[in-house]
């Protein structure tokens, strides 16, 4: 593994673009410095050039080369969640180049937790921008061979650690606005953050912008002015099959969550329609219930959010790469990381 880290380090020093794996999700790293070397993120990516990227750093001697100010309520954020899933929005300095931010003034900044991430970044001497490493819009990675699967032949390297233990990307959290704002929920809570720092604000895509932006999807032109996150107001995580959640409109209760599932797999196949399950564990169904033709996929235990975000992305794709026309996934509640869950899941959702 050190031999392949120092090797990556080496591409990245010389300006190229390499994946590595993170605690929550793979991504695709440049030198957050070269102009040039960032571009080719997006190339590579299809990303358009107004969608910002997040920057790695492993120490903070590195967060002051990037960011110009740090806030005094991000120092018990810091101590508290650095290393780890959270993104700060931080005053940006001129070492970093523009196009990383895409014009905007603030800067995300995370320190990783994954010690591979961070040997990289140390290795190299380099803040690492680094979008998840998917092509845009699509189902963010959680192992090595999903990269491939997106970006092979358009990347430098990947360096394969296995899959990433979280399996959600970080909470995103703009801690220069008065109250904080948090515009993508992870494994660090909306609850936890204000324990510990203060009130937070928890964006609201359809109440915050209007609905000219907020009807985006990937690929059209740029949000434009006043769009305070421009990533979040895409449709993302898209599998090509059409994804329908069972949402029991009422709390979380499996057995109605279930009888829903029940029905759309009925409505899917009396279409005509090759159906996908996101099953969680001990939710099999009596045979006699289920048409013979579906596919499935053993997910995490339905009690556990961690285990549900790690088999997230892997079971989308997973049944994506089956070519069924439909995904019928049940929707986890709310609380904690399930937010999470719920934010992915409705953006995928969405057509
Ligand atoms: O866990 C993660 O955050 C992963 C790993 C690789 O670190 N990265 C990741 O990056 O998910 P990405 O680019 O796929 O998602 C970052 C999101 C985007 O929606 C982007 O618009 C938003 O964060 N973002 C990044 N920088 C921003 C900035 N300066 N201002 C507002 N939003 C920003
Ligand atoms: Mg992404």
């Amino acid at each position: 593994m050190q031999a392949a880290i120092a090797q990556a380090a080496e591409i990245l020093r010389a300006g190229g673009i390499v994946a590595f794996p993170t605690e929550t999700v793979y991504g695709l790293g440049a030198d957050a410095t070269n102009s040039s070397a960032v571009q080719k993120i997006f190339m590579a990516k299809e990303r358009p050039a107004w969608d910002p990227l997040i920057v790695h750093v492993s120490d903070e001697a590195m967060l002051r080369r990037v960011a110009r100010f740090v806030p005094e309520r991000a120092q018990p954020l810091m101590e508290a969640f650095w290393p780890g899933p959270l993104t700060m929005l931080l005053e940006k300095s001129d070492a970093v180049a523009s196009e990383v931010t895409a014009g905007l003034m603030r800067v995300g900044v995370r320190m990783p937790k994954h010690p591979v991430a961070q040997a990289l970044i140390r290795t190299a001497g380099l803040p690492l921008a680094a979008p998840s490493a998917n092509r845009f819009g699509r189902i963010s990675p959680t192992t090595a061979d999903h990269v491939l699967q997106d970006l092979d032949g358009r990347i430098d390297a990947v360096i394969d650690a296995g899959p990433c233990p979280l399996g959600v990307e970080s909470t995103v959290l703009d801690v220069c606005e008065s109250p904080m704002v948090l515009y993508r929920p992870g494994a660090v809570t909306a609850e936890q953050i204000a324990a510990l720092a203060g009130e937070v604000r928890v964006y609201r895509p359809e109440v915050d912008e209007t609905a000219e932006t907020s009807s985006l999807i990937a690929g059209s032109a740029s949000p434009g002015p006043g769009v305070a996150s421009p990533g979040l107001e895409v449709r993302h995580y898209a599998p090509r099959a059409k994804l329908l959640l069972a949402d029991s409109g009422d709390g979380d209760e499996g057995w109605r969550i279930r009888l829903r599932m029940l029905d759309l797999l009925h409505e899917t196949v009396e279409r005509g329609q090759r159906a996908g399950l996101m099953l969680p564990q001990g939710w099999e169904f009596a045979p006699e219930d289920l048409p013979l033709e579906k596919r499935i996929f053993h997910w995490g235990s339905w009690e556990s959010a961690e285990s549900l975000a790690k088999g997230l992305f892997a079971g989308l794709r997973y049944l994506d790469s089956l070519g069924v026309d439909v995904i019928i996934c049940p929707l986890p509640n709310h609380a904690g990381l399930g937010a999470a869950l719920q934010d992915r899941l409705r953006k995928a959702a969405q057509s």
